[in-house]
């Protein structure tokens, strides 16, 4: 990379001259030199289950190479090793049976147990007697087996008891997840969980922490649920411990009563409404009542509007016996009380 930037530092580079260092360039770096790596395929290999430690990029001109457990060349620890000349594959002390090595150099491990767990070394050995060594890693998982929940009592009562739910595996290296009602546990500021999140607290619990609790393990190549517990929340209502809800509940009895209230007096204005609305210059003075009510402004009608109901029920109460007699009365009787609405 250093020869373009040497170029260009120079000034202005004709165009030809640029595409013909760039052409040199790519002879002195042929991709034959690319480097050897290891991969691990799968990179997390679950117990029992083959996996193949894969060479890329490996040389040609190679007089051989060998296959180590760990990360040092002890001939002790030699799996397998590859005599190019005679294309002959030999198996080391270390050598358990269950591993194939590919001329590319790869290993394929057969049936991996967790014992296999760990780093392996490859030596090659170049026809300049250069050696090259790489290192690459297994991780072997087992299966996670179903975790068992248990928690510190199903029924609490709301605002004064905790819980405390616990996750238990056989297995290591696990993490460990929580479930309510089949959905991932939100956790709120009453809940806490243990570092390894196998403890759950909740302190102190609440109506809507109430129903189904799971705990999952799970690593790299496999995950498992428990069973689901169920948690019961009662209310005790000698405990009245909010003052809120105490005062809730004052209100909405007050809301209740007055609403009563006020259809009583509700019922009670259109009962006398339709005794008296036999006369038709009673409806009369109503019509005038009301339409002169209409073109009134509008706040002044919500300011009066109780003091105006009030006297309905007055006027109509002094209006119901004299509806036998002559109609004029009422009428001026209407009229006065309307004027006095009005001035309000
Ligand atoms: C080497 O050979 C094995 C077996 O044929 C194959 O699975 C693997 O992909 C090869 N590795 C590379 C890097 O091509
Ligand atoms: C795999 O290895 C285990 C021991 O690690 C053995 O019990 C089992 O029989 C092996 N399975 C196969 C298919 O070879
Ligand atoms: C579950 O918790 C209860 C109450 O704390 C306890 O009596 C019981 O032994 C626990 N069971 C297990 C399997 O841990
Ligand atoms: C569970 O809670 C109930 C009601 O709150 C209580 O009577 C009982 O003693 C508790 N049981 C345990 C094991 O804590
Ligand atoms: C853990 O293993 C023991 C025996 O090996 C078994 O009795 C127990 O049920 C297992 N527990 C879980 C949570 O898998
Ligand atoms: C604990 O659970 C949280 C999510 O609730 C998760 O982000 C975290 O990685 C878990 N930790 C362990 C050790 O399992
Ligand atoms: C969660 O799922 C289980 C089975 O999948 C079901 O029996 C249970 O009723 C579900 N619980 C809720 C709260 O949806």
């Amino acid at each position: 990379m250093e020869p373009p930037s040497a170029l260009s530092r120079g000034g202005r580079v004709p165009w030809q001259e640029l595409l013909l260092a760039v052409s040199l360039l790519t002879f002195w770096n042929p991709p034959t030199t690319a480097q050897v790596t290891v991969e691990s395929v799968p990179p997390n290999a679950a117990e029992g289950k083959d996996v193949l430690l894969r060479v890329h990029n490996l040389p040609a001109n190679l007089i051989g190479f060998g296959w180590f457990k760990g990360t040092t060349i002890d001939p002790h620890r030699e799996i397998v090793s590859y005599a190019a000349d005679l294309q002959e594959i030999t198996p080391g002390f270390a050598h358990s049976g269950r591993e194939t090595l590919y001329h590319n150099g790869s290993l394929l491990f057969q049936n991996i147990s967790l014992e296999d767990t760990g780093y392996y070394t490859l030596q090659i050995i170049k026809r300049n007697v250069q050696v090259e060594r790489l290192t690459g890693q297994l991780r072997v998982y087992q299966p996670v087996s179903q975790p068992s929940i248990n928690i510190s009592n199903t029924t609490a009562t709301e605002h004064k008891d905790s819980v405390v739910l616990t996750c238990s595996t056989n297995n290591t290296g696990v993490s460990i997840w929580w479930f309510f009602n089949n959905q991932s546990l939100k956790l709120t500021e009453r809940m806490k969980l243990s570092p390894d999140n196998s403890t759950l607290t909740i302190d102190p619990v609440r109506r809507e922490d109430a129903g189904d609790y799971q705990c999952e393990v799970s690593n790299p190549v496999s995950s498992s649920k428990s069973d689901l517990v169920k948690l019961n929340v009662e209310y005790d209502f000698t405990q009245q411990s909010s003052g809120l809800s105490a005062g809730a509940i004052a209100g909405i009895v007050i809301g209740v009563l007055a609403g009563v209230a006020l259809i009583a007096a509700l019922l009670y204005f259109l009962c006398n409404r339709k005794s008296g609305g036999t006369s038709d210059l009673r409806d009369l003075t109503e019509h005038k009542l009301s339409a002169s009510n209409h073109s009134q402004d509008h706040s002044d009608n919500v300011h009066n509007k109780t003091d105006e109901v009030a006297y309905s029920s007055l006027n109509f109460n002094v209006q119901a016996p004299k509806k036998s007699a002559s109609a004029s009365p009422p009428l001026t009787a209407t009229e006065t009380v309307y004027s006095e609405v009005q001035k309000k």
